[in-house]
């Protein structure tokens, strides 16, 4: 009897897991079939002189094109990359290919700003991830060196904006979403690139987990540094409420950089650095997943939320989790889907509204621009996070 009520319930239990690992997976490809359908009534529509599309804002119902300088023209060309994953459809191929070779002329001039990292490795590097043509591999080593023309030895870090320099005063300054273009130069080291690109990027992320952070592990957007000696000067803001407050796009892009420095170098500072800034995060968040555009603005009435926060959150925590022991991987992997589940939904879903994938990602608040509005860096996140739910849980040794 008594075995026979066991035996029931790891059957029952059994039954119930499935059918929930097999409702989470028909969630993941309904949206990524949604994601297809999307992109394709882009790709109809855009305009064929190699701009790539930006944003719509929320009054609109039409994309806003940014030439192939703008930093997020790199987005476009990653998500055809990614709906070419997702679907191993020839035809998204080609698309990808066509829309990442516009981006060429980026290889092929002086660093503007730190957002080569962006640009060419959405593009390119998802590119050569899928392809290895070796015409891309060129590209991403190129563009690999020209970022770290940017670099400081004496600050440690990268010079994200030179334009800002003179525009606003600011000495060397580094962004938090620096972070993320290190990704770059650890792969063009790996490639056949030269060993200084490891050390430059693992020096600016060391400089960047001393400098960026306050006691509590949130994060300053900016950080700037006398250009001479090397000395941190102060942290400011840019894109946030105030410099004291926590920018919750930059905080996204903390958790997704040292994530990935951590997969990189597998040097355990990192991942203890990327859990603090993932558990502040998370223990900020509002209960419906999405984080408000600044953490210090939930108490502001009709605040606009970040999606693009939540989408980049997403795909970093469903990383973070395999390098984690097992309650917090859990942990991770289970707000990791929360937030997508909240974006799936038709609140954030764009659906008919527009071609975009998702509604409600805030740029620049302060600047008045980008507010509560669909995003393209919102979709290439969203996606990426689709396609690591799909492989599922990568382990590596905890
Ligand atoms: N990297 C610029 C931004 O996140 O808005």
């Amino acid at each position: 009897m008594k075995y026979t009520f066991w035996i029931c319930a790891v059957a029952v239990g059994m039954i119930v897991t499935l059918t929930q690992c097999k409702k989470a997976s028909d969630d993941v490809k309904t949206s990524l079939t949604y994601c297809a359908e999307q992109a394709r009534k882009t790709l109809v529509s855009i305009p064929r002189n190699g701009v790539m599309p930006r944003n719509i804002d929320s009054s609109k119902t039409e994309w806003r094109y940014v030439p192939v300088d703008d930093w997020t023209s790199g987005f476009w060309p990653g998500i055809l990359w990614y709906i070419y994953e997702a679907t191993g459809d020839e035809q998204w191929k080609k698309e990808a290919d066509k829309y990442t070779r516009m981006l060429t002329p980026l290889s092929q001039q002086p660093a503007h700003d730190h957002d080569l990292g962006f640009q060419i490795f959405s593009s390119f590097g998802n590119g050569y991830r899928l392809t290895h043509d070796s015409a891309y591999r060129n590209v991403i080593l190129r563009t690999a060196d020209t970022l770290a023309t940017l670099y400081n030895p004496k600050a440690g870090t990268i010079l994200s904006w030179p334009g800002m320099v003179k525009e606003k005063g600011w000495p060397h300054n580094t962004i938090i979403d620096n972070m993320i273009n290190l990704e770059l130069l650890f792969w063009a080291s790996r490639e056949g690139g030269n060993q200084a690109l490891y050390d430059i990027a693992v020096r600016h992320a060391e400089t960047t987990m001393k400098n960026h952070f306050r006691p509590d592990h949130t994060s300053y957007h900016v950080v700037l540094y006398d250009t001479i000696t090397g000395a941190k000067i102060k942290g400011i803001t840019h894109q946030g409420l105030a410099d004291e407050s926590t920018w919750a796009r930059g905080q996204a892009w903390a958790i997704y950089g040292f994530t990935m420095v951590y997969r990189e170098t597998k040097d355990v500072r990192f991942l203890e650095f990327a859990q603090k800034v993932a558990d502040v995060y998370l223990e900020q968040l509002p209960d419906d997943y999405i984080p408000y555009w600044d953490f210090h603005a939930g108490t502001i009435a009709d605040a606009p939320r970040d999606a693009s926060a939540a989408a980049i959150t997403a795909s970093a925590l469903f990383e973070l989790a395999g390098y984690t022991p097992a309650d917090k991987c859990e942990h991770y992997w289970k707000m990791a889907e929360g937030m997508l589940h909240a974006l799936s939904s038709d609140k954030y879903q764009s659906r008919q509204h527009n071609s975009s994938f998702l509604l409600h990602s805030t740029g620049h608040k302060p600047n008045g621009t980008e507010i509560d509005a669909s995003i393209i860096y919102a979709d290439y996140y969203y996606l990426e996070a689709l396609l690591r739910k799909q492989k599922g849980l990568q382990r590596t040794d905890v």
